[in-house]
């Protein structure tokens, strides 16, 4: 593990189960909104990861105590709402300014996906009360904690970083020297990249591990084997009542745990596309690509989640040849029978002792995108989605949602939100891909809910990576 992921600190009080503990019992079976919190979680652990020990303006903490707070009366009153099968909507708290202020330009990117004018479109809503305040204590924080950074580094922080700002900071130093110019410490770049890593990280791995969730809940089947499979790795952890910890998680293969991720990555399609500008005049396939052209790769579609094309192999260039023998490149050779469908079996073999294996080439996977330029969070990803999976399905069994409307996946033939969908009574197929097309605006209608019962076991500590 590197020494920058030794300090996230993982939201006790969501990883403990307090907060679906709670919502749990409150709910009494009724279905609710977990998006918002695993949206949280990955905030949370994005900024621990990018600020460091320091930090402590957690998003799940309010919520804990709006719901920690609710007497008798106010979880009747709660529950009196609605019919059985209507989700819950639970008081959320406070959020510090700082938090609310991330959540808040977060949010302000949706603005920019699919629009024409992407540059007219951001200078409006730059000029929107909300965005200019939320932008004012984004870059206060920042520049604050650059500060802390730089004062670390010039009382002898340089060999013990502890946070993403302190690798930054130490780098910058180290490039100045070498380079033999003044360092600019608080310069647009820095400051836009640490804000890059909180707002890359955390929209990703929420939305992933929202997808991943919701699949488990629709697919019961892969969920008790998946929790089967943790049973037996973390036999100790069993017999003792605990949760395995985050040491016994990150340093065990197991393979169902592998697949889960893998499965939930190809999927939920996560980033809608990798791009890259043609720096010569090339060709795709006997396509013509002129110099400058962007050419975009969908990270869903065919040959992940659709059947791929039937390519001509002599089209195909030489350098590509060789890639496909030699390289890392993965032909798609899944059946182009339920491809769409989420089946973490795709990703298992059997190895020579009879044992299942993680084959992490059993097929095409593009969400990290590739090369040099690929994602920077890959590693990091997958220590923060075994923690997290591992520990809710060792502590909840999530159940699929009774009502059919609420059960939906994709967008309908119009397109529309998830939010209108979930209000609707009709029940929705994506006519796009049949599973998964777009993130954005399939996450938030899709994931959003689900019942849970909590497997009793106790959590008698606070997990750190
Ligand atoms: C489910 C989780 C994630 C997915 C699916 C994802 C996906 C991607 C993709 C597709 C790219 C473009 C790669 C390319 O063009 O080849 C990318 C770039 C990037 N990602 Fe992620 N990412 C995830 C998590 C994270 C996390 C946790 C971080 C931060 C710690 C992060 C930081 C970045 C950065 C900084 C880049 C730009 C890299 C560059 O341009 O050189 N990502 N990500």
């Amino acid at each position: 593990m590197s020494p920058v992921l030794c300090c996230i600190e993982v939201p006790p009080s969501l990883l403990s189960g307090i907060v679906w503990r709670t919502k749990a019992r409150i709910s009494d079976g009724r279905p609710f909104d977990a998006h918002e919190d695993i949206y949280h979680f990955a905030l949370d652990a994005m900024s621990g990861f990018t600020f460091g020990h320091g930090f402590n303006f957690g998003t799940t903490l309010p919520t804990t105590e709006a719901i920690s707070g609710m007497d008798t009366t106010a979880q009747k009153a709660l529950r009196s709402t609605g019919t059985k099968e209507d989700p819950l909507s639970f008081p959320h708290g406070k959020l510090p300014d700082v938090m609310w202020a991330f959540m808040e330009l977060t949010e302000l990117v949706a603005y920019l996906l699919g629009n024409p004018f992407p540059h007219l479109t951001w200078a409006y809503v730059l000029r929107k009360p909300a965005s200019k305040k939320a932008y004012q204590i984004k870059e206060d924080y920042i520049q604050g904690e650059l500060k802390q950074a730089v004062q670390r580094l010039s009382e002898g922080g340089a060999e013990k970083p502890s946070s993403a700002v302190d690798y930054i900071v130490s780098r910058e130093k180290a490039m100045t020297e070498k380079e033999g110019r003044k360092p600019d410490f608080f310069s647009r770049m820095i400051v836009d990249e640490v804000f890059g890593i909180v707002y890359t990280g955390h929209e990703t791995t929420g939305t992933m591990l929202s997808w991943a969730m919701k699949y488990l809940a629709d697919t019961p089947g892969a969920q008790s084997q998946l929790r089967q499979a943790l049973h037996t790795r973390f036999a100790d952890a069993r017999a003792a009542g605990r949760n395995p910890t985050v040491q016994e998680i990150t340093s065990n293969q197991i393979p169902w745990l592998e697949a889960t991720i893998e499965e939930s990555l190809r999927c939920s399609a996560t980033a809608p596309t990798i791009d890259r500008v043609a720096k010569v005049d090339t060709q795709i396939l006997g396509y013509r690509i002129p110099k400058g052209v962007v050419v975009s790769q969908p990270c869903s579609g065919p040959s992940i989640t659709t059947p791929a094309f039937d390519i001509d192999e002599a089209m195909r260039s030489p350098t590509s040849l060789v890639a496909r023998r030699d390289g890392d490149l993965v032909p798609s050779n899944w059946p182009r029978e339920g491809i769409s469908v989420w089946n973490p079996e795709r990703w298992l073999v059997r190895g020579s002792s009879g044992q299942l294996e993680f084959n992490p080439k059993a097929g095409p996977q593009v969400a990290f995108g590739l090369g040099t330029r690929g994602c920077y969070g890959k590693r990091l990803t997958y220590v923060e989605s075994r923690i997290w999976i591992t520990l809710l399905v060792w502590n909840f069994e999530f159940l699929p949602l009774g009502a059919p409307d609420l059960a939906v996946y994709c967008q309908d033939d119009n397109g529309q939100r998830a939010e209108r969908l979930l209000r609707s009574s009709a029940r929705v197929e994506c006519k796009g891909c049949g599973l998964v097309q777009n993130s954005r605006t399939c996450a938030k209608v899709l994931t959003v809910l689900f019942s849970i019962n909590s497997i009793d076991h106790q959590v008698s500590y606070m997990p750190r990576l």
